[in-house]
């Protein structure tokens, strides 16, 4: 009796973590009980669709599907993949299935949809499997449920090395008691992880994100998954995954040390990195992007300063081996060999530096093909364009590699990149300076962006930004720059923090992709919360913490649920970070992109460490809170190894 409302339905949802990736299965638990007082006939069907191929036509055209009656288990291969031709995917359920089907398209029937699919109506599965399927996994379970009684279904949906493996794990999962143990398993590490620290503050909302959903997004989709529904990636962004783990070094600074590793042999032997690759095979893009490179020393920096973790800098890796860009292009996809030379990862640190340390008419880093945002392709493509925000972002890097040489022992070395640092300042004040923000680039042929005097995009963010975050700006024209941006970006009445304003639309010459984008939409002028998260941490670098914590409630997911209104126009989630929010006319408030975001870290980093003011430098632990005005104050627990503490805040 399919949704009869006589059986009372609880479905638990479980992807089993075991220190770290878990096996890579999921599974579903459906209770069941019968509150009539006749006995009712049920049958349950689980379904899943395969995306095994590299496009849904490599899918339909080489997966082929097995059952195993023994094991009672739907096994799917794809063959012909390059990587994972040799993995079995893997469908099943914990009770004796009555009937199957590998084909979607008896499944779902002429015309329709999983809304309403023609199997449901059948007394059972068309238990056809094989090759040149639309495959799907398909299976259904009847029984009986006695008045009072009550069942438990669980479907397991996975991968697995072999076929064997695959058995193993559904007779695994056949024991009654053995999802219970995976999820009390699986809540016990979520629960160690989340809770190296935890807040009280007078917000709610802002509790439930740093105690619970931030590190969450982090770690299931940024670092693990990869991916989301609005971009089915897998690959790793090199400066991306790099911004991420530094959420995580409270909860689990290995993540980041591994991942910082990992990074550093994405590293050409030239200095620069690849842009993106997917692993296992490696491949991905060598580009003319400019800031990548300096996300490792940046990362690595932090890393150090967190953790007291020296160690880290003497780690041998290898550089990739490839040839290089002609002049012509701009980028290529390429798989690279790891060349034989391995050297330190302080070393990986310096090279980045110094291929990064580039210098264009005014003695800015040139921006190439694009610096964070990706979509200013066309503003340095010729090799002359300069970017404002890259110069800042340099500074900070700069710091950062004085402090590592300091560390390591060579007072020259940190000497040598203080006096850059400051060189790099004075050259930016000389030349970046609009008269009430800083300018955010200049195009090949010199002429500004992100001036007062642009008919487009007249003042943005990310510079105004990082004056402060950098700690290089001029202290009376960063808070002048800051006053700026938050005076023409943030719109309480919109609910906004726009990237820049206003949109890009026929801007010549043309900033490159970015104007592909509708005026309001993604990095076009729209919310950035990965920029707009910037803003809130330099207010409080600045002190402001009153102001600080009114951007974060603005980007603040959880806020957005509380009127019926918001909901519908926000769209998305409640409950995670979206990269974007619209501003585009009509749409104005609707979330994009949701989960697979960077804006989740920063956010986390935002509370934790610049509004609660939570530092932590090796041995030591610094409380610098700079929190809103009108709060009483709030409570943090920090736990470190064995050791626990319990701070508490009073206003
Ligand atoms: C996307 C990219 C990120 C980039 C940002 C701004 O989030 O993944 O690397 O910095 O857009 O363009």
């Amino acid at each position: 009796e399919h949704n009869s409302h006589a059986i009372e339905q609880e479905l638990t949802v479980l992807v089993p973590v075991e220190g770290g990736g878990g096996p890579p299965i999921k599974l579903q638990r459906l209770r069941m009980k019968n509150d009539s007082s006749r006995p009712r006939r049920l049958s349950v069907t689980t379904y899943a669709e395969w995306a095994l191929g590299e496009s849904r036509e490599a899918t339909e055209m080489h997966v082929v599907s097995t059952w195993d009656d023994e094991a009672q288990v739907l096994l799917a291969r794809n063959r012909y993949h390059p990587e994972y031709g040799d993995r079995v995917a893997f469908a099943a359920i914990n009770r004796p299935v009555d009937s199957f089907s590998a084909d979607r398209t008896s499944f779902l029937g002429r015309n329709r949809t999983l809304a309403n699919p023609a199997a449901l109506e059948r007394v059972a599965l068309s238990g056809r499997t094989g090759a040149g399927l639309d495959p799907c996994a398909a299976l259904r379970t009847a029984f009986e449920l006695a008045p009072g009684e009550t069942a438990e279904v669980v479907c397991l949906l996975g991968q697995a090395e072999s076929s064997d493996q695959a058995q193993a794990l559904v007779k695994a999962f056949a024991e009654s008691t053995a999802f219970e143990i995976a999820f009390d398993r699986t809540k016990a590490w979520w629960d160690e992880t989340l809770g190296a620290v935890e807040v009280h503050t007078p917000e709610l909302s802002v509790d439930f994100l740093v105690n619970r959903w931030l590190l969450y997004q982090v770690l299931s989709c940024r670092v693990w998954g990869r991916t989301g529904v609005y971009q089915s990636g897998g690959a790793f962004g090199f400066r991306d995954q790099l911004q991420d783990v530094l959420a995580l070094l409270h909860a689990r600074p290995e993540v980041a040390r591994e991942h910082i590793l990992l990074a550093a042999s994405r590293q050409f032997r030239e200095g620069d990195v690849q842009h993106w690759w997917h692993p296992p095979s490696g491949a991905g893009t060598r580009t003319r992007i400019s800031d990548d490179l300096l996300w490792l020393p940046y990362a690595v920096a932090q890393y150090v300063r967190h953790t007291g973790d020296l160690s880290i800098l003497g780690e041998q890796v290898p550089f990739l081996d490839a040839p290089l860009l002609t002049d012509e292009q701009h980028d290529a996809y390429l798989t690279p060999q790891a060349g034989g030379e391995r050297v330190s990862v302080l070393e990986h640190c310096q090279r980045a530096v110094r291929r990064g340390l580039t210098r264009g008419p005014h003695g800015l880093p040139l921006i190439g093909t694009g610096d964070w945002n990706d979509g200013m392709d066309q503003v340095g493509a010729q090799g002359r364009g300069e970017s404002v925000w890259l110069a800042w972002f340099l500074v900070d890097v700069l710091d950062g590699m004085a402090d590592l040489s300091g560390r390591t022992g060579v007072p020259e070395a940190a000497e040598a990149y203080r006096m850059e640092r400051l060189a790099l300042i004075d050259r930016i004040e000389a030349s970046a300076w609009d008269g009430a923000w800083y300018l955010r680039a200049r195009f090949d042929d010199g002429t500004p962006v992100g001036s007062a005097a642009s008919e487009e995009a007249k003042i943005d963010l990310l510079p105004q930004a990082w004056a402060t975050l950098s700690g290089g700006g001029d202290p009376g024209r960063a808070a002048m720059a800051l006053e700026s941006a938050v005076e023409r970006l943030v719109r309480p009445d919109e609910r906004l923090v726009l990237l820049f304003d206003p949109p890009f639309d026929r801007t010549t010459p043309s900033p490159g992709y970015i104007r592909g984008y509708p005026p309001g939409v993604r990095e076009n002028g729209g919310q950035y919360t990965h920029a707009a998260v910037w803003l809130a941490a330099a207010l409080a670098r600045r002190g402001q913490g009153t102001r600080a914590a009114d951007v974060l409630r603005m980007l603040n997911p959880i806020e957005r649920a509380r009127e019926v209104d918001s909901v519908w126009r926000y769209t998305v989630e409640p409950y995670v970070i979206s990269a974007d929010v619209y501003r585009a006319p009509g749409r104005v408030g609707q979330g994009g992109w949701s989960w697979y975001t960077g804006s989740a870290a920063w956010m986390y980093r935002a509370w934790v460490e610049e509004l609660l003011g939570l530092h932590v430098c090796g041995d030591s632990l610094r409380l610098d809170p700079v929190i809103p005005g009108w709060w009483s104050g709030f409570r943090l627990t920090y736990r470190r190894g064995e050791a626990l503490y319990e701070i508490q805040v009073d206003n």
